[in-house]
């Protein structure tokens, strides 16, 4: 007779961990999870232990393609928005926006556009990723030390995505949160702000990842864009237009006549693509509920839940840690 097992969600599994994964573990630095019980320090950043065991797999096997499209960025940024920006952008020859069958409108931003480390390279220590079209677009949290050496080495491009601190920590407070069995109880804010503070998050520290990118862009502007979740809220058209051109395709004249560039925009949404059935009844395969990563969607949220010792605090040490970088939130 099978013996019954738990209901624990994929995400929350810790047990499908290669000897190689668990070795490492056990010589690295602990902390405290926000959702798995703990956080492991690799390379200087901090991860649950199923991610870690995605990074090892990606690092050994992935091989970058220069035509590939790689959208990076630091969880609660706007992710789920960017996959969906870059899929509808990439592919709307194949998929024109005004399509009734549109892959956006069934499927899920994070089911289009996979995670590397959190999907792919999770599932299977070596997928096979050639039934994938070219341009092939993916996505990941690595930070830039971690990312696979053939990245760095192909001519392949890189989208970066950040947003203020302040709001990444309370979307990811508020996420994570959720994504806790109610056995376990909810993180205090007073915890996840003195922990965020204290580089203690998911891929964090925070400005460590934000730095990694924002020095790449600097040296490497043709390789890696930087956005900010901010920017995009402000001038969306401007920076639709920026990333086709920064991915090599422009819209035509032709195109903007017709209105292109504000229907992907329509069509990405947040009022449009969380009110979709798939994204308020869906489930990801590895478990999350899919309107788990529709919240509000708005800037300076976070003021109405951080005391202002908490925005002051925050406030401070990013200025401290971002000095002399030219980068500001
Ligand atoms: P809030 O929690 O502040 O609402 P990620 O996709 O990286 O997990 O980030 C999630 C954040 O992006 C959430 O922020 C979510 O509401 C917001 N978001 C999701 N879809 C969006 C969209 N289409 N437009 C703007 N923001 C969006």
């Amino acid at each position: 007779m099978p013996t019954s097992q738990p209901l624990v969600p994929k995400y929350l599994k810790q047990d499908e961990l290669t000897q190689e994964c668990k070795e490492l573990l056990s010589t690295l630095p602990t902390e405290k999870g926000w959702v798995a019980s703990t956080f492991y320090k690799y390379q200087g950043f901090w991860h649950p232990c199923r991610h870690l065991q995605g990074i090892l797999s990606c690092q050994k096997h992935f091989q970058a393609q220069d035509t590939d499209i790689i959208l990076v960025s630091t969880p609660k940024s706007g992710t789920t928005w960017l996959k969906a920006i870059l899929f509808a952008l990439l592919n709307r020859t194949r998929f024109p926006i005004s399509q009734k069958n549109h892959p956006l409108l069934s499927n899920n931003p994070h089911v289009l556009v996979p995670f590397l480390e959190i999907k792919l390279y999770l599932e299977q220590e070596n997928p096979d990723l050639s039934s994938i079209v070219s341009p092939r677009l993916f996505s990941t949290h690595m930070p830039d030390v971690s990312l696979p050496k053939s990245v760095h080495d192909s001519q392949c491009k890189l989208v970066y995505l950040c947003r203020n601190p302040k709001d990444t920590l309370i979307s990811l407070w508020s996420f994570t949160n959720k994504l806790r069995l109610q056995e376990m109880g909810t993180n205090s804010l007073e915890e996840a702000s003195e922990r965020f503070c204290g580089g203690v998050s998911m891929y964090g520290p925070f400005w460590d990842h934000v730095l990694g990118y924002w020095e790449e862009s600097l040296k490497n502007p043709e390789k890696v864009l930087f956005l900010k979740y901010e920017e995009i809220k402000e001038q969306p058209k401007l920076c639709l237009e920026k990333l086709a051109c920064f991915l090599g395709c422009p819209f035509s004249l032709k195109e903007e006549i017709e209105g292109v560039v504000d229907d992907i925009l329509e069509i990405c949404s947040f009022d449009h693509l969380s009110k979709l059935q798939v994204n308020m009844e869906g489930k990801l395969p590895s478990g999350e509920n899919c309107n788990l990563f529709f919240r509000k969607g708005e800037v300076g949220d976070s003021k109405n839940y951080l005391s202002p010792e908490m925005e002051e605090r925050l406030d401070k040490i990013c200025k401290e840690k971002l000095d002399g970088s030219g980068l500001q939130f």
